[in-house]
C-alpha cells in the first residue's frame, strides 16, 4: 500500500499552481480516439487512469505515444474488439471503450469496470443507450458485450437520470451512425462539452446543449486534434487548500465558470477569490465559518467530486453544517477518516451527514483513502493538522493528480510519496 505523508502542517500554503488537463476530459477522448482515423490530444495530464487507457487502446489494436502533454493515437491494423478483464477493473472509464470498439469493429467486450467504490455503479444506461440505437448487448457475469454487424441507426436516448458516462456513451455510438439522434436530459459537465469539441474536430456533427443533436457520420470519423480542458476538479481541490490552511493561491489555466457554486460556498465561509480568464487568485481567512447546507447535484450545480474535500475543509471552520450527497449512494469513506483526524461528523444515513466545525486543526493521524477524492481530501486534512498526516492508499490519488508532490511542494507544503 502506498503512502502520501505531509510533514509540520497547518501553515497557510502561498505561490502559484498550474492546472493540468482534465482527468475526466481525457478518458473519454481516448475511448472516442477508436472511432477516429488518427487523434492527437494536447494538454493530456500523466495520471495512471490515463496510462490504463494507454494500455487498452494496445490492446484494442492502436499506437499510443506521447510527447510531453501531447499524446498520439493511431489504428495499428489489428483488432480486438474485447478488452481484458484485467485492464477493465483497473478504472470505471474502461466502459467507456464499449460503444466505440462496437462502432469499428461491429462488435466490443469489456467487463465490469472497477474504479472508486462510490457504491452500485451499474452500466444499464450506457447499454440502454446502445440498444436505442439498435445494438445488442448481453451481459454474462462481469463481462458485457455488444454487437451492431449491420451498424447503427439515429434514435432519441432519453435518459431518465443525467449519467456523466451514459451520455459519452450515447454521444460517441451516435456519432457514427446512420441518420440523426438526440439524447434527452444528458448530463451537461463541461468535460462532455469537451469531448463533443474532440469529436467535431473530427468531422462529427453534435450540437451540445439541454438537448445534445448529432448527426451521424454513417461510418468512422477523421483525424482529430483537440487540446484538453483544463481539471475543474483538481482546480477546486487546490483552492481548498488555501481555505483549509488560511493561505493565498494564484491558479494558472483554471476555469472559475466551471466550479462556480464551489468559488461561492468559498467566499460565503469568508474568501476573497478573484477570477478572469484562465485563473483564479484566492485569499483565505484564517477563520472560516461553515455554511448551513451544502448538497450535491448533476452540473451546473456543486459537483460531487469536490464533496470530500469540502468536507475536509468544513471540519476546521466554524459553525455547523448539514451535507447531502445526491449523486453516489455510498460517497462517504472519507468521514470516518476524518473523524480518526478529530473531526466532529454525524452521519445520518447513506448520503446525509452533519460537520460541526471544530474552529481549529485537526489531530495528526495515519489514515487510509478508500478512492480518489477520500484521498484528496485527507491530504487536504493533512495540511490543516499540526504535525501533518501519513495517508495510505496513496495510488488512488496517482489516479487523478497529476505531480502532486511537486505542485503541493511550489506551494509551501512539505510532503513525501512512498509507493
Ligand atoms: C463520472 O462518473 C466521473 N468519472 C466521476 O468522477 C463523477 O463523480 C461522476 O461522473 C458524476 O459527475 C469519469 O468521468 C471518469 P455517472 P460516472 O454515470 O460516469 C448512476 C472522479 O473522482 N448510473 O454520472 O460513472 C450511478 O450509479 C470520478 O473523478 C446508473 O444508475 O458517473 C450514479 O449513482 C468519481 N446507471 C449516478 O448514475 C448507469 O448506467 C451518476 O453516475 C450509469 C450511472
Amino acid at each position: 500500500m502506498s503512502c502520501f505523508t505531509v510533514y509540520a502542517a497547518d501553515m497557510p500554503v502561498s505561490g502559484e499552481v498550474s492546472i493540468s488537463g482534465a482527468k475526466n476530459s481525457a478518458l473519454p477522448e481516448l475511448a472516442a480516439a477508436v472511432l477516429c482515423e488518427s487523434a492527437v490530444l494536447e494538454n493530456c495530464p500523466r495520471l495512471s487512469d490515463i496510462e490504463a487507457a494507454a494500455e487498452i487502446l494496445k490492446t484494442s489494436g492502436f499506437t499510443f505515444k506521447r510527447t510531453g502533454e501531447t499524446v498520439f493515437v493511431e489504428p495499428n491494423g489489428k483488432k480486438s474488439a474485447a478488452v481484458p478483464a484485467k485492464l477493465c477493473g483497473k478504472m470505471r472509464s474502461s466502459v467507456l471503450f464499449l460503444a466505440p470498439l462496437l462502432c469499428r469493429f461491429g462488435e466490443s467486450a469489456v467487463y465490469m469496470p472497477g474504479g472508486c467504490c462510490l457504491g452500485s455503479r451499474p452500466v444499464d444506461l450506457h447499454l440502454y443507450a446502445l440498444e436505442k440505437l439498435g445494438a445488442k448487448t448481453q451481459t454474462n457475469g462481469d463481462m458485457i458485450s455488444a454487437s451492431a454487424q449491420s451498424g447503427l441507426l439515429g434514435a432519441e436516448i432519453s435518459l431518465p437520470l443525467p449519467s456523466v458516462g451514459a451520455t459519452e456513451t450515447a454521444i460517441m455510438a451516435a456519432a457514427c451512425a446512420k441518420g440523426e439522434s438526440v439524447v434527452i436530459n444528458p448530463a451537461l459537465e463541461p468535460e462532455i462539452e469537451d469531448l463533443c469539441r474532440f469529436l467535431n474536430s473530427a468531422g462529427a456533427e453534435i450540437s451540445f446543449g439541454r438537448e445534445i443533436k448529432i448527426k451521424g457520420k454513417n461510418g468512422l470519423l477523421g483525424r482529430a486534434l483537440h487540446r484538453v480542458m483544463p481539471d475543474r476538479i483538481e482546480a477546486g481541490t487546490y483552492l481548498a487548500a488555501a481555505a483549509i490552511t488560511g493561505g493565498e493561491l494564484f491558479l494558472k489555466n483554471a476555469e472559475a465558470g466551471n466550479i462556480a457554486p464551489f468559488i461561492g460556498i468559498l467566499e460565503d465561509m469568508g474568501c476573497i477569490i478573484k477570477s478572469g480568464g484562465k485563473n483564479i487568485y484566492i485569499d483565505a481567512p484564517k477563520h472560516l465559518y461553515l455554511p448551513e447546507y451544502v448538497e450535491t447535484a448533476p452540473y451546473p450545480a456543486f459537483p460531487t467530486d469536490l464533496q470530500p474535500q469540502l468536507t475536509a475543509l468544513l471540519s476546521v471552520g466554524d459553525g455547523k453544517c448539514l451535507v447531502r450527497e445526491n449523486i453516489f449512494e455510498s460517497r462517504l469513506g472519507h468521514i470516518p477518516q476524518l473523524k480518526k483526524m478529530g473531526a466532529d461528523i454525524e452521519i445520518h444515513d447513506e448520503r446525509t451527514f452533519t460537520v460541526r466545525g471544530l474552529n481549529g486543526p485537526l489531530e495528526s493521524k495515519r489514515v487510509r483513502a478508500c478512492d480518489l477524492r477520500c484521498g484528496a481530501a485527507l491530504l487536504l486534512a493533512g495540511l490543516a493538522a499540526e504535525n501533518g498526516n501519513c495517508v495510505d492508499g496513496g495510488e488512488y490519488i496517482l489516479r487523478g493528480y497529476e505531480d502532486i508532490c511537486k505542485k503541493m511542494s511550489l506551494i509551501g507544503v512539505k510532503i513525501k510519496y512512498r509507493a
